[in-house]
């Protein structure tokens, strides 16, 4: 009697043992496939190459950034404090038309220090270079940029100012992935523009933080004091 208990207890154990198997096994697979289905299809990385509407470069005539009400207006002392451009700092001017900025920029940095001007107009390159000559400055290079690439040595900026021209850059992101090696560790990038649509000499601020957010740049700071009806915005990167 007490065998055939142990015997029946044997093989109901036995019996568990082969459906905990076959249950395992077959609840197993589907897991395994749905993890192998999703390591194949990864999320797609966006294209570096832009889609979206770009505004024609500037060519007209260099004297309409010379207004003397731009200093108050943009707050650029304000704009240069919060980019930590002072004494002896190294400082790029993406698409620096007639100089304005750079000029500046060139005498807050002093003589131990340099701005690039980055242009990719050689006829308002050699303006700023007379400029440049005729103001007395020693601490100014110019730079001929490519659409896609400012044509800066790696880690060779402290501050980069980019002041209404990012709606001009045609391959934004690919230009922003190449200024990133040219700006030393804790320098940072700021954006001066205005809304719009791309190709209406403005751009939203939101594309502008997406796409410095593709070419690894890190959003620092928001502005909107730049002008006083709040139109353009002022945006900080690291
Ligand atoms: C509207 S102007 C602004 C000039 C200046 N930043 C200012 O506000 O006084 C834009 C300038 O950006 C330049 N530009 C356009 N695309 C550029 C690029 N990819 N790289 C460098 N400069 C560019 C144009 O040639 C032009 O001089």
């Amino acid at each position: 009697m007490k065998r055939s208990i142990a015997t029946l207890i044997g093989l109901k154990l036995w019996l568990m043992l082969v459906f905990a198997t076959l249950f395992f096994s077959s609840s197993a697979k589907p897991v395994e496939q749905v993890a192998s289905a999703a390591e194949a299809t990864p999320t797609p990385a966006l294209p570096d190459k832009t889609t979206r509407k770009t505004s024609e470069p500037f060519t007209g005539d260099l004297s309409i950034f010379e207004d003397p009400a731009r200093d108050k207006n943009l707050q650029i002392d304000r704009v240069m404090d919060l980019l930590g451009i002072a004494e002896g700092r190294t400082v790029a001017d993406i698409g620096a038309g007639s100089g304005w900025f750079t000029v500046r920029a060139a005498k807050r940095v002093g003589k131990s220090g340099q701005v690039f001007a980055v242009d990719i107009n050689q006829a308002f390159l050699d303006h700023i270079a007379q400029r440049a000559r005729s103001e007395g400055f020693v601490n100014i290079r110019t730079v001929l940029g490519k659409f896609d690439d400012p044509m800066l040595a790696a880690n060779l900026v402290d501050a980069v100012l980019i002041l209404k021209t990012y709606h001009e850059i045609a391959e934004p992101v690919v230009l922003m992935k190449k200024l990133r090696l040219a700006v030393r560790k804790g320098g940072l990038v700021g954006i001066i523009d205005r809304g719009g649509n791309g190709e209406d000499h403005g751009l939203d601020a939101e594309t502008v933080m997406n796409e410095m957010k593709q070419a690894g740049f890190k959003l620092k700071g928001q502005y909107d004091f730049v002008k006083p009806d709040r139109m353009d915005y002022f945006l900080i990167f690291e």
